[in-house]
């Protein structure tokens, strides 16, 4: 990965986990209270299925019994503002200063290869497919950072479910946006476009993978993958492709983009593990970003602390051989 030395962001100016919790509550004790007052079967209707949702849209969210618990949430602008998206520039900073303009609606997601239902979807039906939840998840990135985000988006599961797979798609790639126009860096960054990634079927399956459509509460800012992308809670964090326009069921392994480019160093799994070292540097430990200097290194856990969730995954693999 194209690595820097992370200069540590200054976490003033900053939405605290405090207000954050206090404007939720606010937010559901009004939706109750209007619920009450329409009456449950419409509770339906306190969101117009027609309107459109940008960067910054609330979005109606239940909470998730799959959610980690404990941890302090990193703040919204760290989360906003160090960020890996190299089709807009290779500096923590450069999504957040170019990702602005990315044209998230009209925005469509297509589903290929291997199912039974080869369809389109708007980004708009894709969002009401299920009822959307609130997930905390760590995020583990490979060059040893880390957050805490409170992410909005349902299992994949049940996008996949609605698919269709036949019994001969053996893995699932997801291809991110791919436009020069609006994608600066693209010209400059020398990755494989557009950004693949891809998922067995069993870990795409599994409840913890997430699509993801927003954070906080809201719509996805673009720099973290708007208008929707995912997350891996227990593999590190470029498995998760942002931006995403394609789905794809396929019956071999598909190619990554990190992996074309640095075979030894990404290799498909991915999975979070402290025992295998990059050949760079170590995975022993890592830094949460936005924590006082002093308490920021950490060990890593295993699976990135998902390991009674998704160790049986991998039984009988040897995760050295398959880093
Ligand atoms: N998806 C696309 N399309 N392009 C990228 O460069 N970077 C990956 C992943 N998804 C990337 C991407 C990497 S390296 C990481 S660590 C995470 O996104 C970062 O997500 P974040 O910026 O929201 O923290």
């Amino acid at each position: 990965m194209l690595i820097r030395k992370p200069n540590d962001i200054p976490s003033s100016e900053i939405t605290s986990q405090s207000a954050y919790l206090n404007r939720r509550n606010f937010i559901s004790g009004a939706a109750a209270a209007g619920a009450m007052a329409l009456g449950a079967d419409r509770v339906g209707q306190l969101v117009d299925p027609t309107s459109k949702v940008y960067a910054g849209t609330k979005l109606e969210t239940v909470t998730s019994p799959l959610s980690t618990t404990g941890e302090t949430l990193t703040t919204l602008k760290d989360i906003t503002s160090y960020n890996n998206f190299y089709e807009f520039g290779s500096d923590k900073g450069d999504p957040a200063r170019y990702a602005g303009k990315l044209q998230t609606r009209p925005w469509t997601v297509s589903v290929e290869g291997l199912v039974k239902n080869k369809k389109t979807f708007d980004i708009d039906m894709l969002l009401k497919l299920v009822p959307l939840e609130e997930r905390v998840y760590r995020l583990r990135c490979v060059e040893a950072w880390s957050m805490v985000i409170p992410w909005v988006g349902y299992s994949l599961s049940e996008f996949i479910k609605r698919c269709e797979p036949l019994g001969s798609a053996k893995y699932v790639q997801f291809l991110s946006l791919a436009d020069p126009k609006q994608m600066p860096y693209m010209k400059t960054v020398s990755l494989n476009w557009p950004y693949s990634e891809g998922l067995r079927m069993d870990e795409a399956m599994h409840p913890l993978t997430l699509l993801t459509f927003g954070l906080y509460g809201e719509a996805l800012p673009n720099q973290d993958g708007a208008p929707v992308r995912l997350i891996v809670p227990w593999k590190y964090g470029f498995k998760s492709a942002k931006s995403i326009v394609k789905i794809r069921f396929v019956a071999e392994q598909p190619h990554t983009a990190w992996n074309d480019m640095a075979p030894r160093e990404y290799g498909f799994y991915s999975n979070v593990n402290p025992d295998v070292d990059h050949p760079r540097w170590t995975q022993r430990n890592e830094r949460r970003i936005g924590e006082a200097f002093y308490k920021q290194r950490r060990a890593t856990l295993m699976f990135n602390g998902y390991g009674d969730q998704v160790a049986q995954l991998y039984t009988g693999m040897d995760l050295k051989k398959n880093f």
